[in-house]
């Protein structure tokens, strides 16, 4: 049941991506925006696939969509509906939503950044409290997940608490040029139309129970660790607000589950490339810190089993020279870096299992260091 489940997860993910060329991660950010029932943004150059994206995402999913593209002059009766003029007479004040957002589970907004104030508050609370208020009405809405799409980042401060609603942020890049030949062909596949209708995998009953089991994996394994990834960013001048501090848990907990998994890992930590980044300095920022940071034990450990064989071969010719070899020279200068390194690991590293190897290494340099020097007595 729950194995079937996840299998149409992967399968939705995989099919949202087969006809485009390098757009996996993609197809991922909004598989996860729709298992967490949040809310996605898509930020790229024109012609990077946003678009087609979310249409397939349209046709993959069996639920109530609403697409639009926003411009400046958009009015508030093309996404919510207009008045009904029989009702107003009646000095009622009544949209007929048919067809329009309020009544879509799934809603992608093309160019949503172009929000004027009027539609921009209507976003705001149906965004986040799933309701429809414009000024004389409270409707609830069915809105599950909004996936939209822009050129760029918005800078107006009056457009940041709606930035601020997108959980994921994706910035989609070009092809890059090796794929470009796969990219023609990819190209020349969609307009002879080979992936048109395809069938729907997920239907918003499937969506609702994957949810769900999102919020039943066990985060204790990496909490401490994010928290620890907080203040690094913080440190480096990336600030997450606290919405979104809570809110990357449900990420997380979304990509265990995009992997099969009911407990999450570190791995699943570098979703926060998709949450913490405000913009793009930001994402390769936050990108390095995690390539950084996740299973740093793994890493620091891996490298120190390199230092320690190099040196113990080291040792080996070392022992062996008789004469004055000038490879003693570059021998010494070399693990006197080598031991800066692994004496900076010890120092600094919070991790007890690092430092302890890191310090037996050390001490293996250290006889090393001392060897080489015998040698240049002789
Ligand atoms: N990576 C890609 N792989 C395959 N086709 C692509 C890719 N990028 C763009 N295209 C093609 O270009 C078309 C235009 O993309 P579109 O989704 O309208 O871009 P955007 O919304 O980002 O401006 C797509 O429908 C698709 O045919
Ligand atoms: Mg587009």
């Amino acid at each position: 049941m729950v194995e079937q489940l996840l299998g149409r997860a992967g399968l939705f993910m995989e099919k949202l991506a087969e006809p485009f060329v390098g757009r996996e991660e993609e197809a991922r950010v909004i598989a996860l925006g729709i298992i967490t029932g949040e809310h996605v943004v898509l930020i790229g150059e024109p012609g990077t696939c946003k678009s087609a994206l979310a249409r397939r995402a349209a046709d993959l999913i069996n639920a109530r969509f609403f697409k639009y593209l926003l411009t400046k002059f958009t009015e508030p009766d093309e996404l919510f509906g207009p008045l009904d003029i029989n009702a107003l007479k009646q000095g009622r004040y009544v949209r007929i939503t048919r067809n329009k957002l309020p009544e879509a589970e799934i809603a992608f907004i093309d160019e949503i950044f172009n929000a004027n104030s009027a539609i921009l508050n209507m976003f705001l609370t149906i965004m986040n409290e799933r309701i429809l208020y414009d000024g004389y009405s409270e409707i609830k809405v069915p809105l599950w997940s909004m996936i939209a799409a822009s050129n760029n980042v918005p800078d107006e401060p009056e457009l940041q608490a709606l930035y601020d609603r997108f959980l994921y942020r994706h910035f989609v890049m070009p092809v890059s040029e090796d794929k470009w030949k796969e990219l023609l062909d990819a190209i020349w596949d969609i307009e002879r139309g080979l992936y048109q209708n395809p069938e729907p995998i997920l239907s918003m009953d499937d969506i609702r129970r994957l949810n769900q089991l999102v919020f039943r994996v066990s985060l204790e394994p990496i909490k401490e660790k994010l928290l620890r990834l907080y203040a690094i960013f913080e440190d480096q001048g990336i600030h997450i607000t606290d919405r979104r501090k809570g809110k990357a848990l449900k990420a997380i907990a979304g990509s265990a589950i995009l992997d099969g998994r009911l407990t999450a890992k570190e791995e699943d930590l570098y979703v926060l490339k998709h949450v913490a980044p405000r913009d793009q300095d930001e994402m390769s920022q936050v990108y390095a810190i995690l390539l950084d940071e996740i299973r740093a034990t793994e890493k620091h450990l891996k490298e120190l089993a390199e230092i320690e064989a190099n040196a113990r071969e080291a040792k080996e010719y070392i022992l062996h020279v008789t004469d004055f070899d000038p490879r003693l020279v570059d021998y010494l200068r070399s693990f006197e870096a080598v031991r800066e390194r692994v004496r900076k690991m010890a120092d600094e590293t919070s991790d007890e299992i690092v430092r302890k190897r890191a310090l037996d290494v050390l001490s293996e340099i250290n006889e090393l260091i001392d060897l080489i020097k015998q040698k240049f007595m002789m």
